[in-house]
C-alpha cells in the first residue's frame, strides 16, 4: 500500500489530537485514500518536555530536520504568526501541501500563503482556524461559488459567549463568570487575546479574505472587547428584551469593506439572540441562498483535528497527482 508520509509542527492540544484521529482512524482513512497515513515528524518548542510517541517518529526543534523527512503533507498547530509563516512559506517551496489552525498566522499572512500555493498548484488548509469543527470555511467556499454574501454576523469567540451568557443566565459578575471560564479550561491564563476581541479579529479577517479577496485596514476595523460590560448593561438590554452578545460583523458598501468585532444588542428575532455557553455562531446571508447560521464548537482538541483530517482529505478532491504523489 501507498504510504503518505505527514510532518506535525506542533504537538499541543490540537496537534495531539491530530495524532489521536489518524491512530484511531487508521483502517477508515486507508479505505479513503488508498494510502497508509504516517506521522513521521513532530516539531516541538520544548524537546525536553516528556511525550508518550513511539520512537519511529522524530521529534525535534529543528524545522530543517522536518523537510529533511520529505513530508507529502504538513500539518501545522503551533501558536502566532511567527515562525509559523516562514515554515509554511518553507513548505510551500518544498512543494509540500499544508493543513493549518493557526488564526493569527492566517490573518497576517494567509494572503501571501495563499498566492505562493497557488503558483505552485498546492493547497493552503485552514478550516480549523475559523471556529473550529464548525464547517464555515467549507461552506462559504461552496456558497461563494454561485453566491455573494451580502453580510456576515458571528459569535468567533468561545470564551467572550461563555462569559456573556453566564452573566445573562446565571446573573454571574463579570469577574465570576472569566474565573469559571478559566476553571472550566476555556479561557486562558491571560485571557486578553479573547477579551479584548483579537481572537475574533483574526477569525474575521480570514472570512474577509475568503469573501472578498482582501481584508480592510486594520486600523479601520472597530475591535472593541466585553471587558467593560457589567451587570447593570444586561439588565437595561433585559428590559428592553435584548441580550448583548460579542459579534464580529462583516459587510461590503459600495466596495468598502466594513468589519467590526465589537458588544451588541440583538433582540430575540435575531439568529445569534440564543447561542449561548461556548459554542460559536456564523449567520451569513447571501445573495441566492439567503441567511444561513451555522452553530458548532469554536474550540477543543478533537472538534479543531476533525476539521484538520477533514481539510487532508480534500487535498485528495484538489490536485491529487501533484499533491500528494499516490
Ligand atoms: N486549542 C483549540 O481549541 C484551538 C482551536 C482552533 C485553533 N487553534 C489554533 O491551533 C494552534 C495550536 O493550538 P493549541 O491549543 O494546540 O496550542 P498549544 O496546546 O499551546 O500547543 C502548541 C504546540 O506548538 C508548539 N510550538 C509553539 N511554538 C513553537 C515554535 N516556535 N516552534 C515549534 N513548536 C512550537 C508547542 O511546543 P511545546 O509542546 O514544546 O511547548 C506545542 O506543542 C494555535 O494556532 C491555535 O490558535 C486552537
Amino acid at each position: 500500500m501507498a504510504v503518505i508520509k505527514a510532518a506535525l509542527l506542533g504537538y499541543g492540544t490540537v496537534g495531539q489530537g491530530v495524532v489521536e484521529i489518524i491512530q484511531s482512524r487508521k483502517k477508515y482513512l486507508e479505505q479513503l485514500t488508498g494510502a497508509e497515513i504516517k506521522i513521521t515528524a513532530i516539531l516541538v518548542k520544548h524537546l525536553d518536555r516528556p511525550r508518550p510517541l513511539p520512537a519511529s517518529i522524530l521529534v525535534t526543534d529543528q524545522f530543517e530536520e522536518i523537510l529533511d523527512q520529505k513530508p507529502d503533507v504538513i500539518f501545522e498547530a503551533i501558536n502566532g504568526e511567527q515562525p509559523a509563516y516562514t515554515y509554511l512559506s518553507r513548505a510551500l517551496d518544498a512543494d509540500i501541501p499544508v493543513v493549518s489552525a493557526n488564526k493569527a498566522l492566517l490573518a497576517t499572512h494567509g494572503a501571501a500563503l495563499f498566492a505562493k500555493a497557488e503558483k505552485k498548484s498546492l493547497s493552503v488548509k485552514y478550516e480549523a482556524a475559523v471556529a473550529s469543527g464548525t464547517p464555515v470555511i467549507g461552506t462559504l467556499t461552496r456558497l461563494l461559488q454561485v453566491n455573494k454574501v451580502v453580510k456576515l454576523e458571528a459569535i468567533l469567540n468561545g470564551t467572550t459567549n461563555f462569559i456573556l451568557s453566564s452573566m445573562h443566565n446565571q446573573g454571574d459578575s463579570f469577574e465570576d463568570a472569566l474565573k469559571a471560564a478559566q476553571k472550566e479550561g476555556f479561557a486562558e491564563a491571560d485571557p486578553a487575546n479573547d477579551l479584548e476581541g483579537w481572537d475574533a479579529f483574526y477569525k474575521l479577517m480570514i472570512l474577509s479574505q475568503l469573501i472578498y479577496g482582501k481584508q480592510p485596514d486594520w486600523h479601520e476595523v472597530t475591535r472593541q472587547g466585553i471587558i467593560a460590560i457589567d451587570q447593570s448593561d444586561l439588565k437595561q438590554a433585559t428590559l428592553q428584551g435584548e441580550r448583548i452578545k460579542h459579534l464580529a460583523i462583516l459587510e461590503e458598501s459600495n466596495g468598502k469593506i466594513i468589519a467590526a468585532v465589537k458588544p451588541v444588542h440583538l433582540d430575540s428575532s435575531h439568529s445569534l439572540y440564543g447561542i449561548d455557553g461556548v459554542d460559536n455562531a456564523v449567520t451569513m446571508t447571501t445573495e441566492l441562498a439567503g441567511p444561513l447560521t451555522l452553530r458548532g464548537p469554536g474550540a477543543g482538541k478533537m472538534a479543531t483535528a476533525s476539521a484538520m483530517i477533514e481539510d487532508f482529505l480534500t487535498l485528495f478532491e484538489d490536485q491529487p497527482e501533484k499533491q500528494l504523489q499516490l
